[in-house]
């Protein structure tokens, strides 16, 4: 059945890529540093501005995103050889990283750690704020600018929205500013899981023209998972894009994004029945229900049978789609498919290093010391 998307022209200019609005807290400078002019001065090239923090999706525009793919492949090509590897280890030594995850995560933790020590560049962590100074009544503000004294780079995960972009806020109100690195703030963005959803996204469509013109599905709980919410942001930045969101009424995409979609033409449709949309996708991108964001019972009515896909879904999937999971799943994905070919939740993992690896070298500016 052909779905019946909410048409809105395609307007490149609207694109804004660099500013995130106000209600960010965020001033534009903070993300992008201009050498010569303002972060957000038209035509400035990418080759003139600095990646430094990175807290929200808008703030990449399709050069940025088409060139960190290209350098994470390359990348993962030098770290294929031993030497390789090496010359890897040598490009950041002196630099030190602070891994400061105070909610639960094991990929995107290890990728970062990992991604960090491809470089060589050294890490510490917080994952407990129980035994951080904050327990003595530290403010939270105190103890990013305690980190900030001692590493190059803050990467954070935080329970509450926010507070990567007021981490960020503080770095540039201080003398030795670090960029941060917001690895998943509350119920609210991603972003660089979104960085590595659209290189897996890129590198599945490799031979059929990238992301441009394809319809994506968004299916699960998209009204507090994260990851969809980065996603969606990003995918402005692609052409004749269609999006498709399947959830049940409750767990619909946020009127936010929405609000972002339209405004940048991208056309979007909604639906409850991924059975009246299935064939169409290029792409099913599969979230499980957030129960941790729960305040009462939200999540027991949610119907998992109808928000899954397992070996009865298959058939009705297009031969050349892809199916992505952020991880870590739950019922929503059938284990029994993992060997199909169209499954790309494992790849996507470990895109997920090879991405931060190239955002580090990217933050770090070291990509001109990389052999060809
Ligand atoms: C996601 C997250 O933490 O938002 N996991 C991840 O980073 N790979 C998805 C989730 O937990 O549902």
């Amino acid at each position: 059945m052909a779905i019946g998307f909410v048409a809105f022209e395609f307007d490149a200019d609207k694109r804004d890529v660099t500013r995130i609005p106000p209600e960010h807290g965020v001033r534009s400078g903070a993300l992008v540093q201009g050498r010569r002019h303002g972060a957000g001065a038209a035509g400035l090239s990418q080759r003139h501005r600095r990646l430094f923090h990175v807290l929200d999706p808008r703030q990449f525009d399709r050069a940025l995103l088409d060139d960190l793919c290209a350098l994470s492949t390359r990348l993962r090509r030098h770290a294929r050889s031993r030497l390789g590897a090496r010359s890897l280890q040598t490009l950041l030594p002196h630099k030190r990283a602070m891994l400061y995850f105070t909610q639960p995560s094991t990929r995107t933790f290890l990728s970062f750690d990992n991604a960090c020590h491809l470089l060589g560049v050294r890490t510490s962590e917080i994952r407990d704020p129980a035994i951080s100074s904050e327990v003595k009544g530290e403010t939270f503000e105190d103890s990013i600018r305690t980190f900030s004294s001692y590493v190059d780079v803050i990467i954070m995960r935080t329970h509450e929205a926010g507070m990567a972009a007021q981490s960020a806020a503080l770095m540039d109100r201080i003398k030795r500013p670090v960029p941060i690195i917001n690895a998943g703030s509350g119920r609210d963005q991603h972003p660089t899981q979104a960085l590595l959803d659209i290189h897996t996204l890129e590198r599945s469509f490799g031979r059929r023209g990238g992301i441009d013109g394809k319809t994506i599905g968004l299916m699960g709980d998209l009204r507090r998972g994260r990851t969809a919410r980065s996603l969606a942001y990003l995918m402005k930045n692609y052409r004749d894009v269609r999006l498709v969101f399947i959830a049940p009424d409750d767990f619909g995409m946020g009127s936010d994004i929405k609000v972002h979609l339209r405004e940048h033409g991208l056309p979007f449709h909604e639906t409850r029945e991924l059975g009246s949309v299935i064939g169409d996708l290029d792409a099913i991108y599969v979230t499980r229900l957030q129960t941790e964001h729960d305040v009462g019972d939200e999540s027991k009515g949610y119907e998992h049978a109808r928000y899954r896909i397992g070996p009865e879904q298959l058939p009705a999937l297009r031969s050349d789609a892809v199916i992505m999971h952020p991880l870590p799943r739950g019922p929503e994905i059938d284990p029994a498919i993992d060997a199909d070919p169209r499954a790309m939740y494992w790849r996507q993992e470990r895109n997920g290093m090879w991405m931060r690896v190239a955002l580090l070298v990217k933050i770090f500016e070291v990509e001109d010391e990389l052999p060809p």
